[in-house]
């Protein structure tokens, strides 16, 4: 859970989600109006080739692995919320889903072709660590996308802060277990712009990161190549 401290306690992440994992595929619907799939497609396509080794790392439901394994990857979906990779198992009998840490994955180096997240290392403990994790089992010559929101910026930034401040933890009072809402503003705040986020995952061992902004500029995908 994010707490107004910005520190993140892993149990507490886990848990919230396990007890949001219900009702988390309809709310990425209405917080997004819908965008969220769209967004998942543009995030594989930007890195996955047919045959492509994939790991989704905090896969949740599994909406980015499914939509890496409709670009042909050969895909991984790892989450630590058992409730959420319940959801996720029904979508795809040929994703290897797997219960774990995103701080200390279950995998050799250099397994994989290309690592995905999505919405996910805004979750994590330790940012710097969880970046160098997925640097780790990705080869030299991978490529990583990281969709996930970024600090608002510009003209619309006061409707984002009053979306996520005012509505989305409204919309999440009327559904069950959908308290958890409340995290979302505070854990956007503490997270690093997206300019910030492209130098830190430079320094944990990638070239030349990158950023495309959606949603007016609220959600960032950022990919990069390991060195
Ligand atoms: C906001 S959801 C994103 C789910 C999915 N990737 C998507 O695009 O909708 C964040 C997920 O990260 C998972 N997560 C957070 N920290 C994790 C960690 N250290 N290891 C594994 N999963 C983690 C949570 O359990 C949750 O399912």
């Amino acid at each position: 859970m994010t707490h107004e401290s910005g520190t993140l306690q892993p149990e507490g992440v886990r848990t919230m989600f396990d007890r949001i994992a219900p009702v988390y595929d309809v709310m990425n619907r209405v917080m997004t109006m819908g965008l969220d799939r769209r967004w998942r497609g543009i995030t594989a396509r930007a890195v996955v080739q047919p045959g492509s080794r994939v790991l989704d790392a905090c896969c949740g439901t599994g909406d980015l692995a499914v939509a890496c394994e409709c670009e042909g990857g050969v895909v991984t979906g790892l989450d630590f919320s058992g409730e959420m990779l319940a959801r996720a198992r029904p979508k795809s009998d040929s994703i290897a889903w797997i219960e774990g840490d995103m701080l200390a994955l279950p995998f050799a180096d250099g397994s994989f072709d290309v690592v995905t997240v999505g919405f996910g290392v805004r979750n994590v403990a330790d940012l710097r660590a969880g970046l160098t994790e997925l640097r780790r089992v990705l080869r030299p010559g991978g490529r990583m996308a990281v969709l996930e929101i970024t600090q608002p910026r510009g003209v619309l930034k006061p409707f984002f802060f009053l979306w996520f401040d005012r509505i989305v933890p409204l919309l999440g009072k009327v559904l069950p277990g959908g308290k958890a809402y409340t995290y979302l503003p505070a854990s956007v705040r503490r997270f690093p712009g997206a300019e910030d986020l492209a130098a830190l995952i430079d320094e944990v061992g990638f070239d030349s990161a990158t950023f495309r902004l959606f949603g007016g500029s609220i959600v960032a995908l950022h990919t990069a190549t390991a060195r």
